[in-house]
């Protein structure tokens, strides 16, 4: 599989790459700075310069049989990188995969989109991060929604719990969260699904496999 992650040489989408390379898989990374090249190669990826927020991304999509959206414009940024990264990336890599007939799409999401109003500094992220999968779900592309809880670098214990009942304020390592990404690739049946995601019990590939179409979300508060 020809795989295309946009924000490339992000944490989650820096093991994900590891993980599609040490699998046979080609992994395309997205990245806007010419010194994260080497990191990409040594990762066994195959970086592609292009900056989301400036640049058209057609001319880069390639062979991509599936496009895996890990950008995000981060923790120190403001609510106008929120709507040009988180959103507008977003959209542009959605718009492109549907110009260029690239079916397959899979979003980093978060935990939290459901109840954005009420996320006081979050809420210009999650916002956006809302509005990213609301354009995804409508793009008639074969997408997955994955809503990672808080973020951890915690080496990966292969385990989690797939939630599709939303409204947990759990943590998930990057190491899992980029393992349970590289299954859902490989599993037509998450197409049209979204979950939320946390360390857990229950091993990676077992967990993906037991979603079925059209799972989430139902609202716990
Ligand atoms: N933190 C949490 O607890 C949490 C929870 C749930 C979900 N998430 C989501 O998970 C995502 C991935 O997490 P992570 O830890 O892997 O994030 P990360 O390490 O911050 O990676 C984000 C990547 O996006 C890239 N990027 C930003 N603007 C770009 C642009 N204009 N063009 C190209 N690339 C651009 C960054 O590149 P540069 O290095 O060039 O800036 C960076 O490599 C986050 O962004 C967030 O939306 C986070």
């Amino acid at each position: 599989m020809d795989v295309l992650i946009a924000g490339g040489h992000g944490q989650i989408a820096r093991r994900l790459i590891r993980i599609l390379a040490r699998n046979g898989h080609t992994a395309r990374g997205l990245i806007r700075n010419p010194d994260h090249v080497a990191d990409l190669e040594a990762d066994g990826g195959h970086p592609v310069l292009c900056d989301l927020e400036h640049d058209d991304l057609r001319p880069h999509i390639g062979g991509a049989e599936a496009i895996v959206f890990a950008a995000g414009a981060g923790p120190g940024s403001g609510p106008e990188r929120k709507q040009t990264v988180d959103l507008g990336a977003a959209v542009k890599c959605i718009e492109a995969a549907q110009a260029l007939g690239v079916d397959r799409f899979v979003i980093v999401s978060s935990i939290g989109t459901q109840d954005a109003e009420h996320a006081g500094p979050m809420r210009a992220y999650l916002e956006a991060k809302a509005a990213a999968d609301d354009a995804l779900r409508t793009s008639g592309l074969s997408w997955t929604i994955v809503k990672p809880g808080m973020l951890t670098d915690e080496p990966g214990s292969g385990t989690v719990d797939i939630a599709t009942a939303f409204g947990r304020r759990d943590a998930v390592s990057r190491d899992n969260v980029a393992l349970v990404l590289y299954h859902v690739l490989l599993a037509d049946n998450t197409i049209r699904t979204e979950f939320e995601l946390f360390d857990g019990p229950t091993p990676a590939d077992v967990a993906v496999q037991s979603l079925q179409r059209g799972d989430g979300p139902v609202t716990v508060l």
